[in-house]
């Protein structure tokens, strides 16, 4: 079948695509219980490049077929979104909590190709109201983004967030959703074209990156790591919380801030993914409201070296996505 894999890992820090190939891979092999998905759509996600530098994937399990996300028909003829998250078979409750847990394309095989294969549990009804395009941004940027707001942050409505890196799929899900859910919205951008579109969104204020905010806010969105942290921390009010989800500039940070985190309560809270409950609930969000994720582009899955060049590039607004 057609399918996007990493056959080898980036060998410089500069390109992270040299591993990548566009081609063929054998049709899968279904494991009892588990049901086969016809791709229409797939998104593309930051995991993506990661996995291409050799990040969460071994180099025995190469060549891998990338994506996290994905939305079709499965075996029986549903529309479903795929749920990424892989829990071991005797797990129960909240699947991100599993130390055996993986992200489809880290163990699996991922959603980049004409079909994937996943535990019949982990699909969920599309519905109409969503098109596959649509429906494929959800699993992975929308329910981080979702689960980082309002699980782990545990926002109420009328509270202040700060949103760093307007213009990435899960920041875009952060603002967008943010504003869904009552809340004042502060972002903050490298770029002046990417501040606009944020306010578009639904941002109520945007800043340059690491610029002085008029308040002090509730809570920090933190996906961008080594670049914004110290601006992140220094953000918050006494007692309110960072909520990080990754570190695309890098995790290494210059000043961890450890004196202001005491002195001022601050929370650091972590965050991955989201459960099978909260995308299921992420869905029923977007059917009930109209809300819809902001798509940079979307590409035949035949192009997608030009989606992942555009992310590598930092050159995206939303989300990038490859239908069949
Ligand atoms: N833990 C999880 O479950 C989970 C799930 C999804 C994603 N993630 C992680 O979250 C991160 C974002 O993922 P994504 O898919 O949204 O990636 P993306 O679409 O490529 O977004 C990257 C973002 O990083 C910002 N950025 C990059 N370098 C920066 C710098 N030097 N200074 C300031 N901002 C910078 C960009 O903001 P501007 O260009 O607007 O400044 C952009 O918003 C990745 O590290 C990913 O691995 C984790």
């Amino acid at each position: 079948m057609f399918a996007v894999y990493a056959d080898s890992f980036a060998n410089s820090a500069s390109d992270p695509l040299t591993g990548l190939v566009v081609g063929e891979r054998p049709d899968p092999v279904v494991p009892e219980g588990w049901t086969t998905v016809t791709v229409k759509a797939a998104s593309l996600n930051h995991h993506d490049l990661w996995s291409l530098r050799g990040v969460g994937l071994k180099a025995e399990a190469l060549p891998m077929i990338l994506g996290c996300d994905a939305a079709g028909i499965d075996a029986d003829g549903n529309e479903v979104v795929v749920h990424s998250v892989i829990s071991d078979p005797d797990w129960r409750g909240d699947e991100t909590l599993d130390p055996r847990r993986s992200l489809l394309s880290e163990r699996f095989q991922g959603t980049l190709a004409d079909q994937v294969v996943v535990p019949k549990g982990n699909v969920i009804p599309k519905p109409a109201s969503l098109s596959f395009e649509e429906a494929a941004c959800l699993p992975t940027a929308w329910l981080t983004a979702y689960r980082m707001l309002f699980v782990q942050g545990d926002l109420k409505a009328g509270e202040t967030v700060l949103v760093q890196g307007a213009g990435g799929g899960v920041a875009t899900a952060l603002i967008a959703l943010a504003r869904a859910g009552g809340l004042r919205v502060f972002a903050t951008s490298r770029d002046e074209a990417k501040r606009a579109k944020a306010l578009e969104l639904g941002a109520h204020e945007v800043f340059e990156s690491g610029a002085r905010l008029p308040v002090k806010v509730d809570a920090v969105m933190e996906t961008v790591g080594r670049a914004t942290w110290s601006h992140s921390i220094r953000a918050l009010r006494p007692g309110g919380r960072i909520v990080i989800s990754g570190t695309t500039s890098g995790p290494n940070v210059d000043d961890a801030e450890l004196t202001r985190i005491f002195f001022l309560q601050l929370s650091v809270v972590g965050s991955t993914m989201g459960s099978r409950a909260e995308l299921a609930h992420l869905v029923t969000m977007l059917d009930a409201t109209g809300l819809r994720p902001v798509i940079d582009r979307v590409l035949p899955m035949t192009e997608a070296r030009a989606g992942f060049a555009a992310m590598a590039e930092g050159d995206i607004f939303g989300k990038v996505v490859f239908t069949r």
